[in-house]
């Protein structure tokens, strides 16, 4: 501490600005070629990462470069010493959680939106993402069908635009108590930890949907959150009867639509979303199913005064003229600094279109539907839970350990990646699918790789 630099700054250096540290133009093209490549091949890779962990970690220097390196030997490392330790995402047989292809349009808006840094703690420090944003997700309000009016803006995850909505909801009902389902996602519970909220949890019907008949007393609930396409099985909770309860109680609705709310594109689908329309607040992440990079989630409110007086906390430093005729979208969440996360989304709506994006949401779905005969046609084989998107619930006949197992071989196996979920105190597996790549060959080679491990478990 406070010791000289060993060596002073050369004034004649000051003069010009430092040379670049990766040429943009050379460089630039190295590293689109390596993206071209990587998203041709990915589909030949082992699904899911091959490492132990702490393998990556031991590969790595243990301090960074004493004099500056070539941008080449990052691309270098990247194929030689990270690749090995990526989950591919972007792979057409990733069926594991739920599914997250980044297109082409919104992985070129991420670097036009590196290369902007435009940073939107006030209106003034970043008009053009401030004002996209609200223009991308009216956009998006319109291609969903929601109704007019309501205020969106970006958050970088559900959780946070839940943890967000829980917060308003306190704020406008003078309430701590939260109500979700047992089926509702952990960032609900998490939320209410971070808040310092009570958490009430009401337990599901068989078909895994809030049992409204459970919801007990609301008058002191400060909000309930509905789910439409729960994580574990993608049910749908009945957002009208819960809407008619809340509006009864004085509570705020919340609705978590992250993963299935991107299928509102496609007309034939809004019956899910029943009640939808009656929500004080709603999200949905694009970074989930509609093509667009992680991060990028949505939330939307017809309440934006109550989400304001929640969050709007401007220090002195950043007290400007311009603020009153001025949205500051940092009034609105958690976060100061904000990405220029609209820019991806705005892409991705662009180039892919009403049509394109309702085209990919529909294959996702036929795919399911598909995959889902096959299973209902397979003798020792089961569905777990009805299948409303492009989810598939289902397992072999033996016990949970079989199930287990069965999971770890196949995920082991390299050719496809799925995940789990316990349903009615049942393990289960879950197929998600939806990646932009995935083709009828990829779910058929998931269903061999599910067949055969299956088959050599039974013996
Ligand atoms: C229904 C639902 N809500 C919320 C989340 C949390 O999403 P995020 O990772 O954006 O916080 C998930 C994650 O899969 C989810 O399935």
């Amino acid at each position: 501490m406070n010791e000289r630099p060993a060596r002073e700054v050369d004034a004649e250096s000051l003069r010009e600005p430092p040379g670049p540290r990766a040429d943009l133009r050379s460089d630039g093209r190295a590293a689109l070629e390596w993206a071209a490549s990587y998203l041709e091949r990915v589909g030949d890779l082992p699904v899911l990462a091959r490492v132990a962990p702490g393998e990556i970690r031991a590969r790595l220097p243990a301090e960074a470069p004493e004099e500056g390196e070539p941008f080449a030997a990052v691309l270098r490392d990247l194929d030689e010493i990270l690749l090995p330790g990526v989950t591919h995402w972007q792979h057409p047989r990733f069926f594991a959680y739920f599914s997250v292809s980044a297109s082409e349009p919104g992985i070129l808006a991420e670097l036009l939106a590196a290369t902007l840094n435009s940073i939107a703690i006030l209106w003034r420090t970043a008009p053009a993402a401030t004002e996209l944003e609200g223009v991308v997700l009216d956009w998006t309000a319109k291609l969903l069908g929601l109704p007019d009016g309501w205020h969106g803006h970006i958050e970088d995850s559900a959780s946070t635009s839940t943890v967000a909505a829980m917060m308003a909801a306190r704020e406008a009902t003078g309430r701590n108590l939260v109500v979700c389902s047992d089926q509702a996602h952990s960032s609900v519970a998490k939320g209410a930890r971070m808040l310092g909220m009570e958490l009430r949890r009401v337990a599901a019907d068989p078909e895994l949907r809030m049992r409204v008949d459970e919801l007990g007393d609301l008058s002191g609930a400060a909000a309930v959150v509905a789910t439409v396409g729960t994580t574990g099985s993608a049910s749908v909770d009945p957002v009208p009867a819960i809407a008619d309860a809340c509006r009864a109680a004085g509570a705020w609705l919340h609705v978590d639509a992250a993963y299935a709310g991107s299928a509102m594109v496609c007309p034939e689908l809004r019956w899910a979303f029943a009640g939808v329309e009656r929500a004080d607040s709603l999200v949905v992440n694009p970074h989930k199913w509609l093509l667009t990079p992680m991060d990028c989630s949505l939330l939307w409110t017809r309440r934006p005064e109550d989400l304001r007086a929640a969050f709007s906390l401007v220090p002195e430093y950043l007290r400007t003229p311009d603020a009153e005729d001025a949205l500051s979208l940092s009034e609105y969440g958690p976060a100061l600094g904000r990405r220029f996360r609209a820019l991806k989304l705005w892409a991705v709506l662009r180039c892919h279109g009403r049509r394109g994006l309702q085209e990919h949401i529909r294959r996702g779905l036929a795919l399911a539907e598909t995959f889902e005969r096959w299973v209902a046609e397979e003798p020792g084989w089961e569905l777990c839970a009805p299948r409303h998107f492009s989810l598939v619930c289902l397992r072999m006949e033996g016990g949970d350990d079989r199930n287990r197992e069965l999971l770890a071989r196949v995920n082991a196996s390299g050719e496809a990646f799925l995940s789990h979920a316990v349903l009615n105190e049942r393990f289960v597996l879950r197929m998600a699918i939806g990646q932009a790549s995935t083709t009828e060959q990829d779910v058929r080679r998931a269903w061999d790789a599910l067949r055969r491990e299956g088959a050599a478990l039974a013996g």
